[in-house]
């Protein structure tokens, strides 16, 4: 898998080496088969790299009554949490309609505000998985620009 560094400022800044986004995929992907979406079909995997180096991964988990529902980036940020774990690096993310990935699959809004309360926008690395071994790599600035974050609330 390539991930394309020269379209951005951004992409070239990222600290993580190819084999660091390699493994993070391989298990973003993996994680696509745990995916309970019997409602959309559409699968995702989530692996989030934690700044002391552990990897905690997420899926998405739908439900009847659809909106309960979480996604993969959320799944591995509250295992993080849960677990004591609060400052992160980089999350890959794989996902697509009965898990083939056709496409990107760039963060949900109510995803990229959760990042927001635990990552430095301009540190840390949102990589896609795309199509054909390719890739894409954003800061959290670059996908939500001008965030609310905890900072915000100290006036
Ligand atoms: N989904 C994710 O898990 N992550 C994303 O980045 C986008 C969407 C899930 C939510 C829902 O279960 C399904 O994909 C279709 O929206």
């Amino acid at each position: 898998m390539e991930w394309d560094r020269s379209e951005s400022k951004q992409q070239s800044a990222c600290p993580l080496s190819g084999n660091m986004i390699r493994k993070l995929a391989d298990l973003a992907i993996r994680q696509t088969a745990f995916a309970y979406a019997p409602y959309s079909g559409f699968t995702v995997g989530a692996a989030l790299l934690a700044c002391d180096g552990q990897i905690f991964t997420g899926c998405n988990v739908e439900n009847a009554a659809y909106g309960p529902s979480n996604c993969a980036e959320r799944t591995a940020v509250f295992k993080a949490v849960s677990e004591g774990v609060r400052n992160f690096r980089a999350i890959v993310i794989a996902g697509g309609k009965d898990g083939q990935i056709t496409g990107e699959c760039p963060p949900c809004g109510v995803c990229r505000q959760v990042m927001m309360e635990f990552c430095d926008p301009e540190n840390f690395w949102i990589i896609t998985v795309g199509p054909a071994h390719t890739g894409h790599i954003y800061t959290l600035g670059q996908l939500l620009p001008k965030g609310f974050g905890p900072a915000n609330l100290e006036g």
